[in-house]
């Protein structure tokens, strides 16, 4: 399984939470990376820990004020990104361009989606994996695996249809092994997750956690 956890802002310790990924990637069969802010990249990248960008724009190097451009984010230490979050959504030709930008790069992606009909379309740009996200359900602590197991299994599916090779996550309130092990018995090959990792009191006993069953 891939546990990919995404800091958004939280007023976390990025090093510190970078530093238990590493750690406990160490401990485990299961691929665990970091996705932290734009600006804290490089300093999380030197931890060793895989490390992820939240976003990049559908641009190339030019004339481009505020973006986040994909070879930047890769020379500063990434290796993978996340597109069209939930909490920053693009249209779908932008979603398109990021994906391109992102390979242009070298830079893994992950395409996230609302819904099932989202993630037929999201597969169909041939990422490398998608990410289903009820929004309703993000940062509630309640599993997406428990409260709407349907829209995972049904996003599998919907990817499947389109591209097999296209691996799907899910995510939005997981927070425990059970919550992952349960998406995986759902069919998703990871899970993205953020609460139960950036806000916890010890970020390592609650990555440990995560990964115990696996
Ligand atoms: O990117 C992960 C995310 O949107 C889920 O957030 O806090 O419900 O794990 P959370």
């Amino acid at each position: 399984m891939f546990v990919l956890v995404n800091l958004k802002t939280y007023p976390c310790d990025p090093i510190e939470v970078a530093e238990a990924v590493r750690d406990v990637d160490e401990t485990t069969d299961a691929r665990l990376a970091v996705a932290p802010e734009a600006t804290h990249i490089e300093r999380v990248a030197e931890t060793g820990a895989e490390t992820w960008a939240q976003h990049v724009d559908p641009i190339e190097h030019g004339s481009n004020t505020g973006h986040a451009l994909a070879e930047s984010v890769a020379d500063a230490g990434a290796v993978g990104t996340l597109i069209n979050h939930s909490e920053r959504r693009l249209k779908l030709a932008d979603i398109d361009g990021a994906v391109r930008a992102a390979e242009r790069a070298d830079l893994e992606t992950v395409v996230c989606a609302n819904n099932p009909a989202q993630i037929g379309a999201a597969a169909a740009l041939g990422p490398d994996a998608v990410a289903v996200e009820p929004p309703e359900l993000i940062g509630t602590g309640t599993p997406v695996s428990q409260a709407d197991p349907d829209v995972v299994e049904d996003a599998v599916d919907a990817a499947a249809n389109v591209d097999d090779e296209v691996s799907v996550l899910c995510g939005a309130g997981i927070s425990t092994g059970d919550d992952v092990v349960a998406a995986g018995d759902l069919g998703a090959e990871g899970v993205l997750l953020a609460s139960g990792v950036a806000k916890a009191d010890d970020p390592k006993a609650a990555l440990e956690d995560l990964v115990e069953p696996l």
